[in-house]
């Protein structure tokens, strides 16, 4: 008999993508109907890099490839970013099944949905890549969302306050505008993929609010407090730009936070 988290680790340090999704996809099947149980049978290894391919080049954020999104080329680069996003975001969620192990077991039913959904997202965006003739690899990318997952290994708690809450609500915050882009140029088919992620994000991003909340109150923390702490902590400068505040309140921050969200917005442009 196979074991829960032998496979779990097999996908997450699997460098294929096409392979990580299909083990991916069979993890969350087996244990959907029950041929597989989460049993805790074995080491967690602290997993440094999870598997991904030789190619895209790993570059600083500020060195990728940026090019107008009215050159064809350009706006392949930005589908390979997104699609860069989504393969990531399948590590991100497997990892946090495969390390964070002592949480009920809700916690590990919902990052395996997250990471198969997020498979979802790689597969759906890379087909548009290749409907405009490239594929995931041609451009070069970050290690941004990794990092972060990496830096937050150590305790389930920052990794949802940071993770899901910080990087994953960013993407609802940016998406409304990259979908008016891909309006304009008149790719529809792009246009429903993004509603697609959009839907599914704001579920994790739920995800993340929920447990976030679970763990501070096991701790006997206050999250609003916890949270503006970690922001100033970890020097995160992510509310530049426009706040998606319907959105974020879909996915579950409370309305004191959309409040220091919307003034820490406001307190960057003065
Ligand atoms: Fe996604």
């Amino acid at each position: 008999m196979t074991h829960f988290y032998t496979q779990l680790e097999h996908a997450l340090r699997e460098t294929n993508p096409t392979r990580k999704c299909k083990q991916t996809l069979a993890l969350y099947q087996q244990y959907q109907t029950g041929s597989l149980k989460i049993v805790n049978d074995s080491p967690v290894h602290d997993i440094q890099i999870a598997g991904r391919p030789a190619r895209p080049e790993l570059v600083p954020a500020t060195a990728v490839d940026k090019r107008k999104t009215s050159t064809a080329e350009g706006y392949a680069a930005m589908l390979h970013a997104i699609a860069h996003i989504e393969f990531n975001a399948i590590n991100l969620a497997l990892d946090a099944v495969y390390r964070f192990r002592t949480l009920p077991a809700p916690f590990a039913e919902n990052w395996l949905q997250v990471a198969k959904e997020e498979c979802e997202h790689f597969a759906l965006m890379r087909a548009r890549l290749n409907a405009h003739g490239y594929d995931y690899g041609d451009f070069t990318a970050h290690a941004h969302l990794w990092d972060m997952a990496y830096k937050t290994a150590y305790d389930p708690l920052l990794r949802m306050a940071l993770v899901p809450r910080v990087l994953e609500a960013r993407g609802l915050d940016v998406t409304p505008a990259i979908r008016a882009k891909v309006a304009q140029r008149g790719d529809d088919e792009t246009c429903a993929v993004l509603d697609i992620i959009y839907r599914d994000e704001v579920g994790h991003v739920r995800f993340g609010n929920h447990w976030y909340q679970h763990l501070c109150r096991e701790r006997n923390l206050d999250p609003q407090e916890l949270f503006r702490r970690l922001l100033r902590r970890y020097d995160m400068f992510i509310f530049r730009g426009h706040v998606n505040l319907e959105a974020r309140e879909q996915a579950g921050f409370s309305a004191f936070e959309l409040a220091m969200l919307e003034h820490f917005e406001a307190s960057l442009k003065v």
